[in-house]
């Protein structure tokens, strides 16, 4: 059974969707040891409360990068963690908190990376006029949005759209690929080879736009 950290900002609406895929046995080899944030109002960490769950602040206030990075590296050490799943966490990672856990960390970003890094890709896909958008499961590496890439997912663009009828529509999919990551990081099913993540694919992996076999040779 892994062990695995959720850290977090905000509303924490993926880190629910991972705790009840692991609640319905969609991911079974993974447990949630301790969920952090940097922020006390997080809501995210009052889910993790409610739900029994070791929840952590860990106050930034006055303290550099690494230094903050170091105590949050401490707390996951004495929680024997394996596996970091960043969710909606609005901090960069330090090259200590990522040399530590070497490609053991995970994030999702709501692009199709590498398009749209940083803050606010919702609204810079609008801004550029794209047809397609989704979200991206990746290991995190020291530059930002940049890692190898696990999942993606896809949805359309419309000419309607804007910022938060986006954001809700690429949501939705989140919700699904970033069980699909973690099940599948848990079941040993992710080799990183020259910066390239291989999945070893299961029939049963039923987000179809995530798994090219299901799409057939020609795709979906
Ligand atoms: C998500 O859109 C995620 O892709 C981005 O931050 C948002 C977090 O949402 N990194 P939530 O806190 O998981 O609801």
């Amino acid at each position: 059974m892994y062990r695995l950290a959720v850290l977090l900002s905000g509303r924490g609406s993926n880190f629910e969707a991972i705790l009840n895929a692991i609640k319905n046995g969609y991911i079974k080899n993974g447990k949630i040891v301790v969920v952090i944030s940097n922020n006390k109002e997080a809501r995210g960490l009052k889910v993790a409360k409610d739900n029994g769950l070791d929840a952590i602040f860990v106050d930034p206030k006055g303290k550099d990068r690494e230094t903050y990075d170091r105590e949050i590296v401490e707390i996951l050490k004495k929680y024997d963690v394996d596996y970091v799943l960043l969710a909606g966490y609005m901090r960069i990672l330090s090259g200590y908190f990522v040399n530590s856990f070497k490609n053991r960390i995970l994030n999702i970003h709501p692009a199709l990376l590498p398009s749209f890094k940083g803050l606010h890709a919702q609204r810079q896909a609008i801004e550029k006029g794209v047809r397609f958008s989704g979200a991206t499961v990746h290991f995190v590496t020291e530059n930002l949005d940049d890692g190898p890439i696990i999942v993606q997912s896809v949805v359309p663009v419309y000419d309607s759209d804007d910022e938060d009828s986006l954001s809700e529509r690429i949501l939705k999919t989140e919700h699904k690929i970033y069980p699909l990551a973690v099940k599948l990081l848990t079941e040993d099913r992710l080799k990183i080879n020259n910066g390239r993540v291989l999945v070893d694919w299961d029939e049963a992996d039923d987000f179809y736009v995530t798994n090219p076999k299901v799409g057939g040779e020609d795709g979906v």
